[in-house]
């Protein structure tokens, strides 16, 4: 009886905190035996689960490209009453995209029930001269989230992801000087560094929204601490505490926090947390030296500082 209570009770906990998944059903009338050869032919039509529908975001995660948006997104993906997004969806930063309209983007969200909040991200939107005004003409009030790295780690991190993409596609591959070096001098033009100039792309943000409708979480302590980080963000979008310590175990081999909810464990994919190249210490200097100036006034601009080298 005390097995049957629990597992009831299991049940309903389960169906509190699953995201709504679609549902199989057969055409009417059919009802594949199991052998039946016709199984093959026929296949189920997907329906959202009843009470469900599609909104467009309550909230965005706009970048930074490599800061840690993957795993922000899953963290948060733990809440029950977050419903988040599977793929990139690059709307407000791709012409091709957003000449599609509203009604296509809300159609690239996920199902959600009445509780949930919607969550979407694009690390594209951050560097991005069009997303913030696009942004605000869809929702003015809209919270946005956005977590950043040390930028000069950035800088590596986006050269190191390009760089295997590239060897995944057998295409040429260049040593991390060669990119950042351009005449004897650092090669200010190189898209990585480009993305790394954060007061740069804030300054545009800000002519759009107000600096408290822009939540920004620290992506080295999310990596190495990820529950307070959490903590703040369900703050920041009104959310009721539900991420818990026990959610997070740490995983020796992967040197990362994996995630526990639902009675599953899921890890961040291969490709997170590569090893870095090593990088020439002359040119590592020059970097961190230019970027310096531009997290000063980053930090002026936000009202907080941040350990960047
Ligand atoms: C036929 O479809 C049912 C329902 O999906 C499945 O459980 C069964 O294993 C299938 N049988 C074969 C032989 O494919
Ligand atoms: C947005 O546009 C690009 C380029 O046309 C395409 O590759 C991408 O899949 C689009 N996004 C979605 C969600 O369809
Ligand atoms: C706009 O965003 C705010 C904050 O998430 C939300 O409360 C509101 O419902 C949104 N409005 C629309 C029309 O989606
Ligand atoms: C830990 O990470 C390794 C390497 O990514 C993976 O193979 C393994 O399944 C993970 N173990 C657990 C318990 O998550």
């Amino acid at each position: 009886m005390a097995n049957l209570l629990s597992y009831v009770l299991f049940l309903a906990l389960r169906a509190y905190a699953a995201p709504p998944e679609y549902i199989q059903r057969w055409p009417d009338g059919f009802t594949p035996a199991p052998g039946d050869p016709s199984n093959d032919s026929v296949t189920p039509s997907l329906i959202p689960p009843p009470g469900s529908s599609k909104h467009p975001p309550h909230s965005i995660i706009i970048g930074v490209r490599k800061g840690g948006t993957r795993a922000l997104l899953e963290m948060l993906d733990i809440h029950p009453e977050v419903a988040a997004a599977a793929t990139e969806v690059h709307f407000f930063d791709w012409d091709e995209n957003y000449s599609k309209g509203f009604d296509w983007y809300r159609e690239q969200m996920p199902y959600s029930y009445p509780t949930q909040i919607t969550i979407e991200k694009t690390p594209g939107y951050f560097t991005s001269q069009v997303a913030p005004a696009r942004i605000h003409a869809m929702n003015s009030s809209i919270r946005l989230l956005l977590i950043l790295r040390d930028p000069t780690e950035r800088v590596i991190s986006d050269y190191t992801q390009v760089y295997f993409n590239r060897l995944e596609n057998h295409k040429p591959v260049q040593a991390i000087e060669n990119m950042l070096v351009k005449n004897g001098a650092l090669n200010t033009r190189y898209k990585a560094i480009q993305r790394s100039l954060y007061d740069v792309h804030m300054r545009n943000w800000l002519q759009h929204f107000p600096l408290e409708q822009i939540h920004i979480v620290d992506g080295d302590t999310l990596i190495h601490d990820p529950l307070p980080e959490l903590q703040r963000v369900e703050r920041f979008l009104d959310l009721p505490p539900r991420i818990e310590a026990s959610n997070f175990y740490f995983n020796q081999t992967k040197g990362f926090y994996c995630i526990r909810s639902d009675g599953h464990e899921r890890c961040l994919h291969e490709s997170k947390g590569r090893p870095h190249p090593p990088v020439n210490s002359n040119v590592l200097r020059q970097l961190r030296s230019y970027l310096r100036q531009h997290n000063r006034n980053f930090y002026r601009l936000i009202g907080r500082t941040f350990n960047w080298q």
